[in-house]
């Protein structure tokens, strides 16, 4: 996982422990250093006093003197007299080894044969003999070195024991204090973004609200405490709140004004029905006892009395529609959906005589909870789609099946041409009409599937739709357990 899509917390984290473990292991490589420096020295020292110890007492007895001096088990001491070969010994826990020859050769490739040969004053050299290093330092026995020159190595073994049992605390307690720091950033981030988490909370609460249709209310708000505008969580925390307060605003306005335009719409639609019945009563009378008419205006009168028709329905349409948006509540009975169907059959059948008619219903009456007017509306819109926008001849099925898992399923078919393409998408959308001149004549008004839509909805039910040439279905699901109160959703 890439480190920019971890979480704040966890990269927050990784940071500090990141950084307590460079800083301590920088500090303590430096304490190591310095303490290690001092050692070393403090060692050279020792080996310092040793080799000029040693050398006087060979320099007055001619002996070297164990357990003296500093000459601890594993020193070597070598001596390398003017006037014979060269000798050393080795101290071990109790006794002096002597050297072998080979290990004699080693100290003094060690040590450097140039200060051997001339006997210089002592410095310091790292070297191996045998297994161990040795650190070497050497200096002049006699008077200006005329005895000889004495060799002594300490091995660097003891060296690295003493600076390990001061440099392991040291890296224990770095170990530790990036494990602590590990442990008190987890503990302090986390309680450092959980104000953000509880805004988010809220934020996402929120988004799930259905904002889109009617009345809204935003009950959630982010608590007090996680609104100080002094901290960075607050600042989000008040304006998520500022942001919430004037969305729920808009929301209102939205509200209001929508309710302005509905209320309109049904006033304005009351309104024209009475003109309209005028218009249509004052042409039928025209074209009855008109007297003699010249055909023009027969035929002029009669689109009068068709168009005054269209704008009927329409209007009643409208009318419909607004109310379904306006009211919360619908009128709930028992509807035996069987009964409605043959009713709504039985008028079709009547109105479109060059229809084959077909009713396909279970024997036991299947009772809803509804609006028996509204409900009706439905089933007549969409059977009057299937005579109004098929050719003569077509054969419609009105099916209605045995209820199951709480829903029945009502299906009205019909083998004509099928819905034209390009409706689909929005087909229960209002004004959604296919421009034929036939459904122009029928006095198609587009509203038709949108009523059947907002109905079906108020009723918790869904409308669908299957459509392809020689078979359109319209299937409309309706639970038959309808909760005693049925609340109509809010319009859009
Ligand atoms: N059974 C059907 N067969 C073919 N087309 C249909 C059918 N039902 C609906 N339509 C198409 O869908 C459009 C929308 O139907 P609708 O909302 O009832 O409006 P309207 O019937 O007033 O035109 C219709 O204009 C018609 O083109
Ligand atoms: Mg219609």
């Amino acid at each position: 996982m890439h480190f920019s899509s971890w979480t704040l917390r966890s990269r927050l984290i990784a940071l500090t422990v990141l950084l307590v473990a460079v800083t301590s292991v920088f500090v303590g490589g430096v304490m190591a250093f310095v303490i290690k420096q001092s050692f070393v020295a403090n060692f050279d020292n020792q080996l310092a006093n040793s080799v000029q110890g040693i050398s006087r007492s060979l320099a007055s007895s001619g002996q070297i003197a164990s357990g003296q001096y500093g000459v601890e088990p594993g020193t070597i001491v070598a001596y390398y007299p003017t006037y014979a070969t060269a000798a050393g010994v080795q101290f071990g826990t109790n006794d002096a080894v002597q050297l072998t020859q080979r290990q004699l050769q080693n100290v003094e490739s060690s040590a450097g044969s140039d200060r051997l040969r001339t006997g210089a004053p002592a410095a310091f050299a790292t070297g191996d003999v045998g297994p161990r290093e040795y650190r070497f330092t050497t200096a002049p026995v006699g008077p200006g070195g005329s005895n000889g020159v004495l060799v002594v190595g300490k091995p660097t073994s003891l060296l690295n024991t003493e600076i390990a049992g001061v440099l392991a605390p040291v890296a224990a307690v770095v170990i530790l204090a990036i494990v602590l720091a590990g442990l008190l950033a987890a503990l302090i981030i986390g309680r450092a973004l959980r104000p953000l988490r509880r805004v988010a909370a809220v934020a996402s609460n929120v988004a799930s609200l259905p904002l889109e249709r009617g009345d809204v209310e935003l009950p959630e708000r982010v608590p007090e405490e996680d609104t100080n505008p002094h901290t960075e969580v607050g600042q989000v925390g008040s304006a998520l709140n500022n942001l919430l307060d004037s969305v729920q605003s808009a929301l209102e306005v939205r509200q209001a004004s929508e309710e302005k335009v509905r209320n309109f719409v049904a006033d304005a639609s009351h309104e024209l029905r009475t003109p309209l019945a005028s218009i249509r009563g004052y042409a039928e009378i025209t074209r009855r006892f008109g007297g003699d008419l010249s055909e023009d205006v027969q035929h002029n009168i009669g689109r009068i009395e068709s168009e005054a028709q269209r704008m009927t329905s329409l209007v009643e349409d409208l009318l419909l529609l607004a109310r379904l948006d306006a009211e919360r509540e619908l009128a709930t009975t028992d509807v035996d959906l069987s009964r409605l169907l043959v009713d709504v059959v039985s008028d079709a059948n009547a109105a479109g005589r060059d229809h084959e008619w077909e009713l396909d219903i279970p024997d036991e009456p299947v009772i809803v909870r509804g609006d028996a007017a509204k409900l009706q509306q439905v089933f007549t819109n969409l059977v009057a789609n299937a005579r109004v926008h098929t050719p003569a001849g077509t054969r419609v099925v009105v099916e209605l099946a045995e209820p199951r898992d709480g829903h029945v399923l009502a299906r009205v078919r019909d083998d004509g041409p099928g819905i034209p393409e390009k409706l689909r998408p929005q087909l229960f959308g209002r004004f959604v009409r296919g421009d034929s001149s036939r459904a122009r004549s029928t006095g198609s008004t587009g509203l038709g599937l949108s009523i059947v839509n907002a109905v079906v909805e108020a009723h918790h039910g869904t409308v669908s739709v299957a459509s392809e040439p020689g078979t359109t279905i319209f299937t409309v699901q309706l639970p038959v357990q309808q909760p005693a109160e049925a609340k109509q959703p809010q319009p859009a």
